[in-house]
């Protein structure tokens, strides 16, 4: 009983600590069309987050085509992905981390 219980804790933190990880989300969807400090497609991830706050980021990834015009874009091309919150407050935190850089 107190085995099972530890296993699910572990198991349970296990799987946090990994969708908290912004390097991994990063790698995994986004890194196609944005680098962390040179222009690729999309731009750095420093230029973003000099000017944009975590709400902004998080806005962005959910729905690009309702947030473009109002970020000075005449048009998107930026997918839309579908991550789950974990996955987007720590990618938003990961491109925050480049601030200054
Ligand atoms: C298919 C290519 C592509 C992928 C994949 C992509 N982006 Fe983008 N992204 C763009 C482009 C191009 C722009 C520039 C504006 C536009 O076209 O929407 C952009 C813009 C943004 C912006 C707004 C930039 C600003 O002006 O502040 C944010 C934030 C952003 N991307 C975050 C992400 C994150 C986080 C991921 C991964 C989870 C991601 N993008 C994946 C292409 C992409």
């Amino acid at each position: 009983m107190k085995t099972k219980l530890l296993i699910t804790l572990f198991l349970a933190s296990f799987l946090s600590a990994n969708e908290l990880d912004g390097k991994k989300v990063f790698e995994t969807y986004c890194w196609g069309c944005h680098h962390q400090t040179a222009v690729a497609f999309g731009p750095p991830f420093s230029e973003i987050a000099k000017k944009r706050s975590y709400e902004e980021i998080q806005a962005y990834i959910i729905d690009p085509k309702a947030m473009y015009k109002s970020f000075g874009y005449k048009r998107t091309a930026m997918t839309e992905l579908k991550l789950n919150e974990d996955e987007r407050e720590a990618v938003a935190k990961y491109i925050l981390s480049y601030k200054g850089k």
